[in-house]
This record gives structure tokens, sequence and C-alpha cells, in this order.
């Protein structure tokens, strides 16, 4: 069936470098954002979720990573999406890492990306969302906020370096989750394990007094690592669970389209259904799943397997913005 997405806007999308059709397009959004049509309407919908204390009027949210200034917050909700999750940002402002650095892999529908928490930085975010909080622009839909740690900033200074951010955006994001998972940050992965993961957790929840605090993992732990991170996620006030980032392991795609960095979209699609399984059966978190839905149909079994929400990423680069009201309508459809 022909579809005015991926036959021909994609196809036009696509001849352009990633890294910058995505400025464009979010150049786009950000200007949209300011028309005063584009305003978060609240919406009554069959498809409200009450999750971690927050209401989501759809359970299909955007993912880290696709505005990571908070630029473009409510042409993201005009869209559709039932949340918007901005950032990874970090307490220092930072390039990320040299050009080129974001990949399609369009036979294996994935992506490649080694950005390397390219961003502004917290105190340019906090400013921009102080003045968009306050006004009709501000969406009806929860707006997470994604911190990470700053490049710059040694791993045993992680806490304070999260802290940082914390503290200059608490009053503007509806929860916050701590990235802890990006395989672009030098050891940031490190800070996974309990030893390092327990205070970390322990010091923001402390600060964040009642806002939600999520934790996004990876998909490339063992099963006994997950086990640990729950454990320590439980008693360190840890609301829920963001499964998953993207993965190091490219087996999935073929062998010269491998390059250092993230893979996310189909070929991750399985690791991060059998995570979010996992963690169902071993912890009362709710989850956020995310990795590899790329059809309503995965949408459709994450849920099926007891994930709260869901989150898109490479789905919508692929899909195109009709995907999420494909997948409400498919949600409402089941009712
Ligand atoms: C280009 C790109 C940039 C990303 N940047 C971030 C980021 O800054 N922080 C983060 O937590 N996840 C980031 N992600 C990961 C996504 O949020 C998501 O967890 C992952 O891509 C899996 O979902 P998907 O298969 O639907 O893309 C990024 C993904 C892509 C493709």
């Amino acid at each position: 069936m022909f579809s005015l997405y991926e036959d021909f806007v994609r196809r036009l999308l696509f001849l352009v470098d990633p890294e910058k059709i995505h400025e464009y397009a979010l150049h786009a959004l950000s200007l949209a954002s300011s028309l005063p049509f584009v305003s978060g309407k609240a919406q009554g919908s069959p498809l409200r979720r009450e999750v971690f204390g927050l209401s989501f009027p759809n359970p299909v949210g955007l993912a880290a990573g696709f505005d990571k200034n908070g630029i473009a917050i409510p042409a993201l909700a005009a869209l559709g999406f039932g949340s918007v999750e901005i950032g990874t940002v970090t307490a220092v402002a930072q390039p990320g890492n040299p050009k080129p650095r974001m990949f399609r892999v369009p036979e294996s529908e994935a992506i490649i990306n080694r950005l390397g928490f390219n961003n502004r930085g917290a105190a340019a975010m906090a400013e921009r969302l102080q003045m968009l909080r306050p006004s009709r622009q501000w969406p009806a839909i929860p707006v997470g906020i994604n911190i990470g740690k700053s490049r710059i900033v040694p791993l045993e200074n992680a806490v304070e370096d999260y802290l940082k951010s914390l503290r200059l955006l608490r009053e503007h994001g509806d929860y916050f989750v701590l990235n802890v998972s990006s395989p672009n940050t030098p050891g940031l992965r490190s800070l996974q394990d309990p030893a390092a993961l327990g205070p970390l957790c322990a010091t923001l929840r402390r600060e964040l007094a009642l806002k939600p605090l999520l934790l996004k993992i990876a998909p490339d732990l063992t099963w006994k690592e997950v086990d640990d991170i729950l454990a320590t996620a439980e008693s360190n006030g840890i609301s829920g669970i963001i499964a998953t980032n993207t993965t190091i392991d490219h087996s999935k795609v073929p062998i010269s389209r491998r390059t250092q960095g993230g893979l996310s979209g189909t070929p991750l699609r399985d690791r991060s259904y059998e995570i979010l399984k996992y963690i169902k059966t071993r912890s009362r978190f709710p989850v956020i799943s995310v990795g590899g839905i790329m059809h309503v149909t995965d949408a459709l079994a994450r849920f099926d397997a007891g994930a709260d929400l869901i989150q898109l990423y490479t789905g919508f680069i692929y899909r195109g913005p009709g995907f999420i009201r494909q997948i409400c309508r498919a949600l409402r459809e089941r009712r």
C-alpha cells in the first residue's frame, strides 16, 4: 500500500545527511512551536494512563535524543505524542563527538549514532523552559528531562555533575531520567554498577523530593546485572525504568555498515522486548519500553508484555509522524 511518508517524504529526507536533516526538521518544529495555534490543549482521551503519579493522554512518547535542548516541545506535542522526553542534557554545554556521527542503515531499518550528548547545557535549557512553562504554549502532556554526565567531568565526580543539572532543571520537568546507559560517553555505563548507582540514585532522589525519577538502562546487560540494578533502584527510591537505550551489539546489521556507536531500530527490537518481559517478571516497577518499535504490532506486543508506556525514536524516523496515531488507533480498536 502506498504511504505518502515512506514512499515520498522519507525518500526525499533520506537523500540528505542524517544529522543535517535532523537539524532542519527540529528547526522547523521549533519555529512551529512558536505559532499561537500550536499549543497543548488538554484532550479527553480513552487512552489516558496514570503512571508514576503522572497523567499521560496516550501511552506513546517521544524518546530522548530527538530534542536534546527542548526547543520544539509544543510542536512535538501537537504531532500527537502522549509525552516528550527532552535531553540528554548535561551540566556543561558540549559539542559532542566529531562528525559524521549519525548513520542510517535502511536495509536493517536502523540508525547508528555516536553523537556523544551534544547539547547547550542545563542552564540554557532551564532558561528556555522557564519562559515556556508559564505560557499557553506549554503542552498538556508530561515532559521528561533526561540527564547525563558531562564529558569533561571525571566519573568519580558524576554525582555532583548530575546534581548540578537536576538543581537547575527540577522546577521545569514533570519527570526526570538518569541516563547511565548511553554507549557514547566513555565510562558512563559503569554507573550502572550498584556501588556507583546506589549513591547516585539516593542523592538525586533526595534532591527531587516527590517528582518521579526514572532510570534508563542499556540493553547490553546480563540478567544478573539487571537484577542488581533493579535491587539498587528499589532501595533508592527510583520510580520507574526506561528500557532500553541503544545497543553496542551490531551483529544484526551488515558488516559493511558497522561503525562505532549505539544501534537503534529493528535490530534492537527483540532484546528490548526481552528486557521488558524480564523486568516485569522480576519487579513491580512501571516500565517505559523503548527500542525497535517499528510496527504497530511491535507496540501492541510491548503493552501485552506489561509495558506501562512506550517511546519511539527510530520508528518515528522510518514511519513518520502518522505512526503515533496508527498505534493509538490500534489501541483504541482493541479496547
Ligand atoms: C540519533 C539518536 C540520538 C539519541 N540520543 C539519546 C540521548 O541523548 N539520550 C538517551 O537517553 N537516548 C538517546 N537515544 C536513544 C533513544 O532514546 C532510544 O532509547 C533508542 O534509540 C532505542 O529506541 P528506538 O529503537 O525506537 O530508536 C538516541 C537515539 C538516536 C537514534
